[in-house]
């Protein structure tokens, strides 16, 4: 099931249930490496990302599997820090397990996740800050190892609210000697879920929620049951998807409150918003009304879906103007959207104008990264036509089955 099939202009109605996170149940599923005994993580979102994060899991000896809705784990067996080469390229979040290992094993070996260390998506954040607790990095033939002859508190602050170097000194913190006190962490939802879940399994960590978090290293802890929050990025993207197709959609267990950047530009954008127990409801405008979106690290509007609303803006009632400020090379659809004629400038390599215009056509396009790929699903029910949109599984990473649910959402949208 590589390509997705979309017969455009079909208007959205009906509900949808909001899967699990996947940047939350990865990390916690990293953590797990951390506790005794067995942990069930309910609400585990079943796409690509957890399945490899699951393989990395039992590769390194833990015991994993499916439990209803849950994965159990228990990692009583993991003896050493190897992780393997096809499991680890490509995986960024395979990153998160790099606090959890030095804190379990006191060493690793991986490959560098998902590309070099210099360049894009660099590491040095992680690094430098592990470093301050002990850790020992040398690189060789592609491959980084640590060492951690004795992981200590330390007083780290982090220059950028990285998401993920942050999980790792939270991580290594908890297994630590002493205290570490983490200055500049970043603020996004998910660290609060990854903090709640080590507290639950019984470590002492304060300010959590917030940029400074101690955490106070060396305590046992409990495997536990644990719930990971809705997606919202995942809520995000049908929400938005409802605005850029029409309809009106009940996105069941959407994480209202994780979601305030998102709601205020999908009402600048036109759309009405009603949140309730049950969810958040969206109901569509015509068509979409213009935005100014800057990307910015929570509680900012969402790097993740900045294609998204990209994508929705070529029919929108004016120009939109989007700034990406966290990741380059984020405007990759940009070219697949101009086949469908849509009518975008950019303005260097960060930031886009985007003229709406009065329709889009169907077009044979490539989904190359798991956002602009969900993008290309949304453009193609707005447009006219069939739209075929190949290399899904990169939409697969943090998508159960976008094309089930928009088909329950009465869209034309078949897997093939
Ligand atoms: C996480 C999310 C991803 C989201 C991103 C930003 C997971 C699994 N992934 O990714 O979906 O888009 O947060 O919200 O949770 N950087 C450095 N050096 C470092 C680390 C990061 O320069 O050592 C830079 C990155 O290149 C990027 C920016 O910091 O430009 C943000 O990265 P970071 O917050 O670390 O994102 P991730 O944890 O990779």
């Amino acid at each position: 099931m590589d390509s997705i099939r979309i017969q455009g202009g079909v208007a959205l109605q009906g509900k949808v249930r909001i899967h699990g996170s996947k940047n939350a149940s990865l990390p916690v599923l990293a953590a797990t490496l951390l506790v005794e005994g067995r942990s069930f993580i309910e609400n585990c979102p079943r796409i690509a990302d957890v399945y490899s994060m699951v393989s990395l899991l039992k590769d390194l000896g833990c015991s994993v599997y499916w439990q209803e809705t849950g994965l159990v784990v228990d990692s009583t067996q993991v003896k050493r820090g190897e992780m393997c080469r096809e499991a680890v390229t490509g995986m960024r979040s395979s990153l998160c397990l790099l606090g959890a290992l030095l804190g379990r094993c006191g060493e690793l070996v991986m490959e560098h996740p998902g590309g070099c260390v210099i360049g894009e998506r660099p590491i040095d954040l992680h690094l430098t800050a592990l470093g301050q607790m002990g850790v020992e990095f040398t690189e060789s033939g592609g491959r980084l190892q640590a060492v951690a002859s004795e992981l200590h508190g330390a007083c780290i602050r982090l220059p950028f609210p990285s998401v993920g170097a942050t999980e790792n000194v939270i991580l290594a913190g908890v297994a630590a000697c002493g205290d570490t006190i983490l200055e500049g962490a970043a603020l996004e939802p998910e660290i609060r879920t990854l903090c709640c879940y080590l507290q639950c399994c019984g470590a002492y960590i304060e300010g959590v929620g917030s940029s400074r978090i101690i955490i106070h290293g060396g305590r046992r802890l409990y495997g536990t049951a644990f719930a990971i929050p809705a997606d919202r990025i995942v809520a995000g993207t049908y929400l938005f998807g409802c605005i850029g197709v029409g309809g009106s959609v009940l996105l069941e267990c959407a994480p209202e409150e994780e979601m305030a950047s998102v709601l205020s530009a999908a009402v600048q954008m036109g759309g009405r918003v009603c949140t309730s127990p049950e969810g958040i409801y969206i109901q569509a405008p015509g068509r979409p009304g213009p935005v100014k979106i800057v990307t910015a690290p929570y509680p900012g509007f969402p790097t993740d879906l900045q294609s998204i609303v990209l994508a929705v803006e070529t029919l929108g009632r004016g120009c939109s103007h989007i700034e990406e400020t966290i990741f380059e090379n984020r405007f990759r659809i940009v070219n697949d959207l101009r086949k469908m004629g849509a009518c975008i400038e950019e303005a260097g390599c960060r930031s886009v104008a985007v003229r709406g215009v009065p329709g889009l056509r169907g077009a044979r396009l490539e989904a190359r990264e798991l956002r602009g790929g969900a993008a290309l699903v949304i453009a193609g029910m707005m447009a006219e036509g069939e739209t075929i949109i190949s290399g899904c599984p990169y939409i697969y990473r943090g998508y159960e089955n976008i094309g089930r649910d928009f088909r329950e959402l009465g869209a034309r949208v078949t897997s093939v």
